[in-house]
């Protein structure tokens, strides 16, 4: 039978234990978010990276013309850098056609250490459902990773986690890892109030009070991007 993981923090996901799964990421505050809202508007490809030294390299490699630098550090756009992490500086006027270099503390790092070998879908509540209709027809077992708060559970990945689990256990009989039964639990007791459950965690209450709290109602709208981020080859474009 089909086996569904949901790995609530970084640290839970031991050596080797991904092989031959589809993976996952959720990083819902912020870094899903910003990626399927900058796809949207016409990013051509997103880079991700670990370090602020390494984004700027690789930028400057790439030429400055078509290339920005975005990303954050404790929530705060990078100084220097073009774009912040907020998705609603993710216009179509300041990304189109451009190549980002995406450098932020939990979720791009997330990417970056799956390293250019790795594969992955990325998902937020706003492209839950385009995400899970992706899983749905894939047969393989399927691994979500949380991108979680340094490296610590945040309550935001696990119930969108549950979110894409309670989806796919919907349509198809499946084995769910204990992890994958507490974020379906999770997100079944906070569905019905996403901004509410988004407030009220340790980050989401963070960025608030820096003044991006229209960032949490925007990464709260289920379903608003119809897109697919993939994660191959150290680059992240659309799906089909
Ligand atoms: C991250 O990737 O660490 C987050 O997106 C942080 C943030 O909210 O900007």
């Amino acid at each position: 039978m089909r086996r569904i993981r949901l790995f609530l923090s970084p640290g839970d996901v031991a050596d080797g234990i991904l092989q031959g799964h589809l993976l996952v990421a959720i990083d819902v505050l912020r870094a899903s978010t910003t990626i399927c809202q900058a796809l949207v508007s016409g990013a051509r490809d997103i880079l991700p990276v670990a370090e602020i030294e390494e984004a700027k390299r690789l930028a400057e490699s790439l030429g400055r013309e078509k290339t920005l630098l975005c990303g954050e550090r404790e929530g705060r756009i990078i100084p220097g850098f073009d774009l912040g992490n907020s998705p609603l500086e993710y216009t179509p006027e300041k990304v189109k056609d451009k190549t980002l270099v995406m450098c932020t503390t939990n979720g791009t790092a997330l990417l970056a250490r799956l390293g250019s070998g790795g594969e992955a879908l990325i998902a937020g509540f706003v492209n839950a459902g385009t995400a899970t209709r992706y899983l749905l027809r894939n047969k393989n077992d399927v691994a979500i990773l949380c991108a979680g708060l340094l490296g610590q559970f945040s309550l935001e990945d696990a119930v969108c986690g549950g979110m894409l689990v309670a989806g796919l256990e919907r349509r198809r009989k499946v084995s769910l890892s204990d992890g994958a039964v507490a974020g379906k639990l999770l997100y079944k007791r906070l569905a019905k109030n996403l901004p509410g459950m988004l407030q009220s965690t340790h980050h989401g209450a963070y960025l608030a009070g820096l003044g991006f709290g229209q960032d949490l109602e925007f990464a709260s709208r289920t379903d608003a991007c119809e897109v697919l981020p993939v994660f191959r080859e150290g680059r992240i474009t659309k799906g089909e």
